[in-house]
């Protein structure tokens, strides 16, 4: 963030360079990447809903609140945290919703740089015509060997972490409003292209259907705190990345009206992402839950078959890597806005970020082939004749020793996480959800009514206690019993 004229902590241009700012963070891999596959993951429609249903009743509350505290401060979510601790008399613990931020930042970023590699490889295999004509097989292929790569991953890797801390050492004014002014409108254009092909295929209507015939028996708790998580991530909320940015948000702009235009052109981007890849999955025989690597086994055969096709595709990763490029870019702002007020040039502070995001990036790239049989929080269960005999649980294990080490005539069946995977839970669904009820519990409960009226901007009395209480009891409990059951 470069400094205004004053020399003081630097501001937005105006409310709809916030807005742009704040949906360049919000739209990113969560939404066009992560929402899909775990919708295919998670059975669809039942899913869908209670994403939704996460994102009105903590998500919303929970960024305005967020905002609040950032424009009220004007420091990094560390120091607001401190500030904001002493300013209210609230207790000490508090100050630990900055501090586990910046620590989430950083995890965030180690593996978000990764999969917008994936996006500047794509662009690539696009280009090169690699797809034309492809179906399920070809593109099926591409994908695994792209994984079985780590090497060709990592310079991708590298070339985003540099790409986003490049743009993070020249600060937010000149590094990103620019560019996200252009860009945003291009995605949605778009996603509104590919939508209108998705349309076209033979599959829409069972994509359709997937993502909005709700059916409860395909949910379980784990997936209702993948959902809770989801909204926090998908709505950079939790860990201060908003806060930075309301940070810089201008005084006289109203909470509520912004908030409202940024969570809904996040929700609507997420949506049809999701209503182009399940019609592709439907229609080419794609399995809806195969993970990770959702995006890249169904665009491709679309684009393969459209006339121009390569050109299209490779565009289209282009926009998504812009959107990641504008997400990466307020994941790492916590801790750098926090070292520069420390007394680093931002410079440094970027580089310093940027190494270790590095660093621990190659835990995730080496999760898709060396080490991917090395996982966390295994189950390791044996059947024999359809009867469980034995079922352990190991906190680290190697899943290939487990299996191989069964004896004979017993199926084993082993569930765990990889690195990416549990940096990815550990991060979007325990510690941004924790910082998100942090944050609403501190604002409703510890803030002082006035303060909050007057820095909200909210001209409706209704609308501003309704919004309390969400804050106060909601948002609270809905995460809290979420986490309760999940532990249960
Ligand atoms: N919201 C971003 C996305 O959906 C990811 C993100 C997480 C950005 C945390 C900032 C902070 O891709």
């Amino acid at each position: 963030m470069g400094n205004d004229k004053s020399g003081m902590h630097g501001v937005w241009g105006s409310r709809l360079t916030f807005i742009l700012a704040a949906t360049g963070s919000a739209v990113g891999l969560g939404n066009i990447w992560k929402f899909p596959y775990i919708i295919g993951e998670n059975g669809g429609g039942a899913f869908v809903l209670m994403y939704l249903l996460c994102i009105l009743a903590t998500g919303i509350p929970v960024m305005m609140a967020e905002i609040l505290l950032g424009r009220r401060a004007r420091m990094s979510p560390i120091h607001t945290m401190k500030k904001m601790v002493q300013e209210e008399h609230a207790p000490k613990i508090f100050k630990s919703v900055g501090w586990m931020g910046a620590a989430s930042g950083f995890l965030i970023l180690s593996f978000y740089t990764v999969i917008a590699g994936w996006m500047i490889a794509y662009i690539g295999k696009m280009i090169s015509g690699d797809f034309t004509g492809a179906d399920r097989a070809i593109s099926n292929a591409q994908f695994s060997s792209f994984l079985a790569d780590p090497l060709m991953m990592s310079v991708y890797h590298t070339i985003f972490v540099v790409m986003a801390m490049g743009v993070v050492a020249r600060g937010i004014h000149k590094g990103l409003e620019d560019g996200v002014r252009m860009m945003m409108p291009m995605l949605f254009f778009m996603l509104v292209l590919l939508f209108g092909y998705a349309l076209t295929t033979p599959g829409f209507s069972a994509g359709w259907d997937f993502m909005f015939k709700v059916d409860f028996s395909k949910i379980t708790t784990d997936s209702v705190v993948v959902a809770l998580g989801h909204s926090f991530f998908t709505l950079s909320l939790g860990m201060g990345a908003i806060m930075a940015y309301g940070s810089y948000m201008p005084k006289q702009a109203s909470l509520g009206k912004t908030v409202m235009i940024v969570a809904t052109l996040d929700t609507m981007v997420a949506v049809v992402a999701g209503l182009i890849i399940f019609p592709i999955v439907f229609s080419y025989g794609l399995a809806p839950d195969s993970g990770p690597g959702l995006l890249f086994q169904t665009l491709p055969i679309a684009f393969g078959a459209l006339p121009g096709g390569a050109i299209i595709g490779a565009l289209f990763f282009t926009l998504v890597l812009i959107a990641a490029w504008s997400s990466a870019i307020s994941i790492a702002e916590p801790a750098v806005a926090w070292a520069v007020e420390k007394g680093f040039s931002r410079a440094k502070a970027s580089l310093c970020v940027g190494v270790l995001a590095w660093l621990l990036g190659f835990g995730s790239i080496l999760s898709f082939s060396d080490w991917g049989q090395y996982q966390t929080w295994v189950t390791e269960t044996h059947w024999q004749e359809e009867q469980m005999v034995h079922s352990e649980f190991h906190l680290f294990a190697n899943v290939e020793t487990l299996k191989a080490n069964a004896p004979e005539g017993v199926a084993v069946q082993v569930k765990g996480k990889t690195f990416f995977d549990t940096v990815d839970a550990l991060t979007a669904n325990i510690m941004m959800p924790l910082g998100g009820i942090m944050i609403a519990f501190f604002v409703g409960w510890f803030m002082r009514r006035e303060v909050i009226a007057y820095e909200a901007r909210i001209k409706s009395t209704a609308f501003l206690k309704l919004w309390l209480f969400v804050l106060r009891y909601i948002s609270p409990l809905a995460v809290a019993s979420i986490f309760v059951s999940a532990l249960m």
